[in-house]
């Protein structure tokens, strides 16, 4: 069998971090692309050499674009590759422009794609990543959900039953995987803060830094924490940020993006998370920590639904009330899985290829 897997953006290099391990463990022939939409050492090449993620057999080089310019420019060169390589597989992952560049590329040459984390839905089409994923979704010919959730939400759209295959969730295979080589920030014992005693922050949706007056309103509620808050900080924000002279509140500190090694370490020792991304919402249930969201809605409900994960917008009243609270919250059922994601995915491969 041979899969052609395209990555370009920070969470699929970790989720596939652990698909290739176990391609290589299976000898599977995987051609990995990456198009380029990550670009920054800390986007992307610490991820590679950390997690041991085997070198691209293509960069594409295509990033920093405009949707359009993104994605029209990955699909003229991933459809050249697909025609060489002769994959029986494209494997696409998520809901970035790189995702819907593969799974377009591969459909109109007939490759067969299988999406993982398909069936995820904001239900809000102003999100970029709402409309990848919902193409991408009825494009693929495997759908391996992470929840009954997103299988239920394909369902509703008339996906087929038969291609739809809930497996569990692969950052769960990647937190459990790399939880004993989680690594301490060298500048956080020099700067003072304490295992327990601050709040992790991350901040990069389109919807959040692109509109002043969320960006402002988020910042505000942060600076209303009684503890200090580590923000390790998207390319995307900071560039914002910079060009409207926001300033940081002091209780804030703002480092440079951190490799997924320190993430987990920050994610397992901190009071609380709060966040707009994906997957960090996810983790911070992994390691059982409260997530505040700075969001209008969320693909994650379940996370919600159970209490331990709220949405605050962008109102600062709301961010301030969630990030200085003391509750505690019952983690006990576990809702993504065993950590055995990438097995079971490969067995429905093997099961669906002639
Ligand atoms: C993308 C995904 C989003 C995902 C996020 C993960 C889309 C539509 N969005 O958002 O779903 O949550 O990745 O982090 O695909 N930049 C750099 N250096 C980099 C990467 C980005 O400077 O290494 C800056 C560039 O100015 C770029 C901007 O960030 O134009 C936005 O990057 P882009 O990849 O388009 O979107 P993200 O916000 O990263
Ligand atoms: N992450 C990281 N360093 C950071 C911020 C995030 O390694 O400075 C990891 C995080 O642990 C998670 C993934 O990146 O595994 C989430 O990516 P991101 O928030 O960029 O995208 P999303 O999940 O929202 O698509």
């Amino acid at each position: 069998m041979k899969v052609f897997t395209v990555v370009g953006a920070r969470p699929q290099f970790i989720k596939a971090a652990v698909l290739s391990r176990a391609f290589l463990a299976h000898n599977i022939e995987e051609v990995l692309v990456h198009t380029g939409q990550h670009y920054d050492n800390d986007m992307s090449d610490v991820f590679f050499s950390e997690l041991s993620i085997p070198q691209p057999s293509y960069n594409l080089a295509v990033g920093g674009g405009t949707h359009g310019q993104n994605t029209g420019r990955m699909l003229e060169k991933l459809e050249e590759l697909m025609v060489v390589e002769k994959p029986d597989w494209v494997l696409v992952y998520g809901d970035t422009d790189s995702t819907l560049a593969g799974a377009l590329a591969a459909a109109k040459l007939y490759i067969p794609i299988a999406h993982i984390e398909a069936g995820l839905r904001s239900f809000n089409r102003r999100m970029p990543e709402e409309i990848n994923r919902v193409l991408t979704d009825h494009v693929s010919s495997l759908l391996f959900s992470p929840t009954q959730v997103a299988e239920e939400n394909l369902l509703n759209e008339r996906i087929a039953a038969e291609k739809i295959h809930v497996v569990g969730d692969v950052m769960y295979d990647a937190t459990i995987f790399y939880l004993d080589r989680a690594k301490k920030p060298s500048w956080f014992d020099v700067e003072g803060f304490e295992v327990n005693n601050f709040i992790l922050c991350t901040v990069h949706r389109a919807e959040n830094t692109d509109s002043e007056i969320r960006i402002r309103n988020i910042l505000s509620g942060l600076g209303c924490s009684q503890l200090p808050v580590i923000l390790p900080m998207h390319p995307r924000t900071r560039k914002k940020l910079e060009s409207l002279s926001i300033l940081i509140p002091d209780c804030v500190r703002v480092v440079s993006p951190v490799g997924y090694l320190e993430m987990n370490w920050l994610e397992a020792n901190c009071r609380l998370i709060a966040t707009d991304s994906g997957g960090v919402q996810k983790e911070a249930y992994f390691h059982k920590k409260y997530c505040v969201t700075m969001r209008n809605e969320t693909e994650w409900v379940e996370l919600v639904e159970k209490g331990v994960n709220i949405l605050v917008g962008d109102s600062a009243e709301r961010i301030k009330e969630a990030i200085n609270s003391s509750d505690t919250y019952d983690f006990s059922e576990f809702i993504y899985g065993q950590g055995d994601t990438a097995s079971k995915i490969i067995n429905v491969l093997f099961a669906n290829t002639q």
